[in-house]
């Protein structure tokens, strides 16, 4: 079963390319909790897990690109969520090469709770300043 399923309703912010990338960003975590359910060794979630620090870091840049654009009032507190976690996967990363213990049931747990609190709220904030400035602009 997945562990994380997409409704426009909680998750998306309105803006087509930033949902479409943080649906890639879900697929890559349920495909994470897929490889673990499947018994799939280190190396094979090491895998995932270095894909999805990429696709992370391209995907923060591009929504830090629309923060500056709108001049999005908590630009700096969200760029700090974003380095944050990366720093958290990359430490997690570094771990599985160099063979240390990782408890896979807290990754998952720490990607899903960051999901619905990064994505779920923090990034919607974000969609809620666009929409308020698009009101104002009608006006
Ligand atoms: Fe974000």
């Amino acid at each position: 079963m997945a562990l994380l399923t997409w409704h426009d309703s909680l998750y998306g912010i309105g803006v087509k390319t930033i949902d479409d990338q943080h649906k890639r960003i879900l697929v890559m975590i349920n495909n994470l909790n897929d490889s673990l359910q499947r018994g799939g060794g280190n190396s094979e979630v090491g895998v995932i897990l270095k894909e999805l620090v990429e696709y992370v870091k391209f995907h923060f840049a591009e929504e830090e690109k629309l923060m500056e654009e709108i001049n999005y009032h908590e630009i700096e507190e969200h760029r700090e969520l974003h380095e944050k976690l990366t720093r958290h996967v990359i430490a997690i990363l570094l771990r599985l090469k160099n063979e240390q213990e990782v408890s896979i049931y807290e990754l998952l747990s720490f990607l899903r709770d960051w999901w619905n609190e990064h994505i779920g709220e923090e990034d919607k904030k974000i969609g809620q300043c666009l929409s308020t400035r698009a009101l104002k602009v009608s006006k």
